[in-house]
């Protein structure tokens, strides 16, 4: 069976390293998985007053992590949290209540800094919220990625060897992970 990984980066920038990161991954996705970029860049606030009659975005978004069988997350890390933009597309996806569309999604998460803590309070932010909306984050082997502006050369191309290994392993890993939990 293919499956299909919803990626999901938490940075809208175009240089972002985490985007950068996420691009360098998806180019060595095994065979068993298929992984696509799902976009959040113009998804509307969430806002309970509009669950009534939601955005077309937010209906899509739902769509899309719904028809994904697993999720991989990439986060900047600001001011110690994940950004706004990533906890709202969280947000969206869990609601309407009791349609939470995140449900049960095997996930793994990537955070990505130009900082030395390399995004350690963001990348537990988000597994805090991901706890809640039921998505199995896997434990281990975990991603810190830091010092992220030395990885790249000025294409955007991740060249730091020691780097692309490891996520070469953190792939494998979370290959068996979707393997052993999606349905
Ligand atoms: C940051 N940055 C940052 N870095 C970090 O390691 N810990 C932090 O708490 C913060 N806080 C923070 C807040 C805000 C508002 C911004 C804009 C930036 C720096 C951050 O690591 C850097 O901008 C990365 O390049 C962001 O990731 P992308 O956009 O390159 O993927």
């Amino acid at each position: 069976k293919k499956y299909k990984i919803a990626v999901i980066v938490g940075s809208l920038r175009k240089e972002s390293f985490n985007l950068k990161t996420a691009n360098a991954m998806m180019a060595m996705a095994p065979e068993s998985l298929s992984m696509e970029l799902l976009d959040i860049s113009g998804l509307p606030w969430f806002n309970e007053d509009l669950e009534e009659n939601p955005p077309k975005e937010w209906v899509d978004l739902r769509k899309e992590i719904k028809a994904a069988d697993g999720l991989l997350f990439f986060t900047p890390e600001y001011n110690r949290s994940v950004p706004g933009v990533l906890k709202n597309a969280i947000d969206v996806g869990s609601r309407p209540y009791g349609k939470n569309s995140w449900d049960g999604k095997p996930a793994a998460i990537v955070s990505v800094s130009i900082g030395a803590i390399s995004g350690f309070g963001a990348n537990h932010h988000l597994r805090q919220s991901l706890t809640f909306v039921n998505v199995p984050a896997m434990a281990q082997p975990e991603a810190y990625l830091g010092g992220a502006a030395d990885l790249f050369d000025d294409k955007g191309k991740l060249i730091n060897a020691s780097t692309k290994d490891f996520l070469k392993s953190f792939m494998g890993a979370f290959e068996k992970w979707v393997h052993t939990i999606a349905k």
